[in-house]
């Protein structure tokens, strides 16, 4: 049984494409599992039907003509969506939801890489987010090269040129300093064991 709480806790991993997000996530899971609470694991886009299949568009590489503010709305309407299903429910109950990626992930791709301003992004992740704030973020820095390599995906967003993709690392770097009391940076530096450590060392602290 989990923990009786009040309310739940949004957790949030963001990082570059091949930032090692998924293990880090298993990892803090089963950690909080551990000390009995009650943990759903959600992906952006998707984790709803209507998400996955905004998804299925969003990296259909045949798609090349896709303008990036056409972009934008389709991450905020596959988020909305989520919120609403998903998210929302889960932290009415006292769980604690950990999300591979969310509206970070929006300013620093559609924002640092894509140009949208951020002040124009800005009041839409409101609307979208409502009340579900993240509570905590988890930014897996990871070199440019070494994470498109180690994805090995071929997606839509992967397929995008190099300097966008350094943008997007200095994006969500740029956030983090911004959002210094929010956001732990991890570097894929460090080995694996190492990152979890200092995972586990902030979780310690904050649960
Ligand atoms: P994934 O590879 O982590 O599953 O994420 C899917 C892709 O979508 C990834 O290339 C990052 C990108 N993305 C955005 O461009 N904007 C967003 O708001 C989100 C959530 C993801």
């Amino acid at each position: 049984m989990g923990k009786s709480l009040k309310k739940g806790y949004l957790i949030t991993f963001e990082g570059a494409e091949g930032s090692g997000k998924s293990t880090q996530i298993r990892f803090a899971s089963r950690l909080l599992k551990k000390r009995g609470y009650s943990v759903v694991i959600l992906r952006e886009p998707g984790g709803t039907a209507t998400s996955e299949a905004i998804r299925r568009i969003l990296l259909d590489k045949t798609l090349k003509e896709m303008e990036v503010e056409t972009e934008l709305l389709l991450y905020l309407a596959a988020r909305a969506q989520l919120v609403r299903e998903r998210i929302e429910p889960a932290l009415k109950k006292g769980k604690v939801v950990i999300l591979d990626r969310y509206e970070d992930s929006t300013l620093a791709y559609q924002s640092f890489g894509g140009g949208i301003p951020l002040r124009a992004i800005e009041p839409f992740n409101r609307f979208v987010r409502g009340g579900s704030i993240p509570y905590l973020t988890f930014l897996l820095d990871v070199d440019t090269k070494q994470g498109l390599k180690r994805s090995g995906r071929n997606d839509r967003i992967e397929k995008k040129s190099l300097s966008f993709h350094k943008r997007v690392r200095r994006g969500f770097l740029t956030l983090a300093k911004r959002n210094a009391r929010r956001f732990v940076i991890l570097s894929s530096k460090e080995s694996i064991k190492e990152v979890q450590k200092k995972i586990m060392k902030v979780l310690d602290a904050r649960f």
